[in-house]
């Protein structure tokens, strides 16, 4: 039935569409590695900003915002483009805001991502158009268990479905014709943070009358397929004997109810979208804290829990991607890394940003990361109290990015974090033949913490030699006894920067900044790029 809604509306922005190669539009290239945007036939590392709710809602916020933004080494700003703003009347459409955002983008050398808050956003619909919401017969809402209708349109409801996608393809073929020369505009995020708020799913009566039927076959025999690439969470419930949803999915039923549904919707506006302008497409999604039950968090949503299910209803997406504001980032952005996704986190917070940043390039080989609420972030000295800014982080990955983004590609990048309150006071990564050990900067001789967070990227360049950028931490060097047992120690230390493509060196490192020889000190507070040369050579046999 979905399907039918789509071809039949979207028709017209088809033929459009078919006269352009999808080579000529940026593009997600996965591998095993991981996966990257190609932009006009190279890697682009997105060094983005999600911008507030309430930012990017008048043409002329972006004359007050983006130039800012642009201060900040940020590449790429995250944008919602407001449902209820460009369809204000049904079938009359204004992208006035949109064409000066993207006009003004242009100016400040920046690109954009749209995030279409179309019939969900943060679960709810309040960003619908308003003669949507007052027509609840026609576009019906979700009904809670003890039958109230909520200010949540129904994934049920066909004619929000043909609204919703008539609305995005328009969105989409208008950009087309805007943008499709210049590509100021990367990507598109489809709906944001979707899943239901209530006890576990919609209780309307076309829900009710679903989920009383069986489980697809399709549905079941797809998930069958899919079954190597399970997540422990699905495999723990599936049970493909089964019929009902109860019985294929035991007490997961009404979520994975929903996420089939969500699901559902979404490729079809993703779909006509594609088919008016083929841009990569994702969502988002707010991940589920400790202890809480579906519904409480969005039920459905695509978090790992149950994302086959996304992936075998939705081929439409590109990638999925966490909004990661819980303090355990590193677990949350791992697991979006398995075989088949593009790592990109679109909302992230932005106080722990700076070192976040590092290790979701360096560690997740993510090609892109995006802290919430970019624009207040401020500029001047010491703003952000005595650590670094995204700013600083983005300045010094965005002079190392085309050795980052090779790096990437070959899996010759690491990066770690360090709190002072993480379970372990020493964290080690290892890279070709060496293992870089690191704790937070402590001051000499008292020992006394001198930061309370640290982080660092680790980039390969040759088999010896390692640009690391970051702060806050001390690292030793050792051989990686899986290698050979080598006598190990630093060749030489140099901070180093960029100028014109050319690495200068801003100082040699030794003696006390490298405590002897001994381990490269970071700056405690400040972002820097040090190009680390260790050598590694045969013992002298034990006498004895
Ligand atoms: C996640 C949402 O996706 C954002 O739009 C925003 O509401 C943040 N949460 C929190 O402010």
């Amino acid at each position: 039935m979905l399907k039918s809604i789509h071809s039949g509306v979207l028709a017209g922005c088809i033929l459009g569409a078919m006269t352009m190669s999808a080579s000529e539009v940026p593009t997600i290239v996965k591998s095993a590695a991981g996966g990257q945007l190609i932009v006009n036939g190279k890697p682009f590392l997105i060094l983005g900003g999600e911008l507030g709710n309430s930012s990017a809602g008048t043409a002329a916020q972006a004359d007050s915002v983006l130039p800012r933004i642009a201060q900040m080494h940020v590449n790429t700003v995250l944008m919602p483009v407001a449902w209820e703003q460009i369809e204000p009347v049904e079938g009359k459409f204004d992208f006035s805001i949109q064409d000066h955002w993207i006009d003004v983008a242009r100016e400040q050398h920046l690109h954009l991502m749209f995030l279409w808050f179309g019939s969900w956003k943060n679960g709810f619909s309040n960003y619908v158009p308003s003669w949507l919401k007052q027509d609840t017969k026609r576009f019906p809402r979700a009904v809670s268990a003890d039958g109230y209708e909520l200010e949540i349109l129904s994934t049920l409801g066909t004619e929000t479905l043909k609204c919703d996608a008539q609305a995005f393809s328009v969105l989409m073929r208008h950009l087309r014709e805007k943008d499709r020369d210049q590509q100021t505009v990367l990507m598109v995020q489809v709906e944001n943070e979707v899943g239901y708020l209530g006890r576990g799913r919609d209780r309307s009566a076309a829900a009710n009358r679903l989920f009383a039927s069986p489980v697809p076959p399709e549905l079941i025999h797809k998930l069958q397929n899919a079954r190597n690439s399970f997540s422990p969470e699905l495999r723990a419930h599936f049970k493909s004997t089964g019929t009902t949803w109860p019985e294929v999915f035991g007490d997961a039923a009404d979520e994975v109810f929903m996420a089939w549904n969500y699901a559902r919707f979404i490729q079809t506006v993703a779909e006509g979208g594609k088919q008016a302008y083929p841009l990569p497409m994702y969502v988002n999604c707010q991940l589920p804290a400790p202890a809480e039950r579906a519904g409480e968090y969005p039920s459905g949503g695509p978090h790992p829990y149950y994302l086959e299910v996304y992936r075998v209803t939705a081929p439409a997406l590109d990638f999925y991607s966490p909004d990661i504001y819980w303090p355990n980032f590193e677990y949350w952005i791992d697991r979006y890394k398995f075989s088949g996704n593009a790592v990109f986190v679109p909302e992230a917070r932005l106080e722990s940003a700076p070192y976040n940043a590092f290790y979701a390039y360096g560690e997740a080989g993510a090609f892109g990361f995006s802290p919430f609420g970019i624009e207040s972030l401020q500029l001047s000295p010491n703003a952000n109290g005595s650590g670094p800014g995204i700013n600083d982080v983005y300045a010094a990955l965005s002079s190392m990015s085309d050795m980052l983004l090779s790096a990437q590609a070959s899996g010759s990048t690491r990066g770690l974090v360090l709190h002072s309150n993480s379970p372990r006071t020493a964290q080690t990564v290892a890279l070709g033949d060496y293992l870089f050990e690191a704790t937070l900067s402590r001051s000499w001789p008292t020992k006394t913490l001198l930061t309370e967070d640290g982080a660092m990227i680790v980039v390969q360049t040759n088999p010896n030699e390692f640009y690391i950028a970051g702060s806050g931490l001390s690292v030793s060097f050792f051989r990686d006894p899986d290698t050979d047992n080598k006598l190990c120690g630093i060749a030489n230390i140099e901070e180093v920067s960029r100028s014109g493509g050319e690495w200068l060196t801003v100082r040699r490192l030794n003696g006390d900044q490298t405590n002897q020889g001994r381990q490269l000190s970071m700056s405690p507070h400040e972002v820097h790029i040090y190009r680390v040369v260790l050598y590694a050579t045969g013992r002298t046999p034990r006498i004895e």
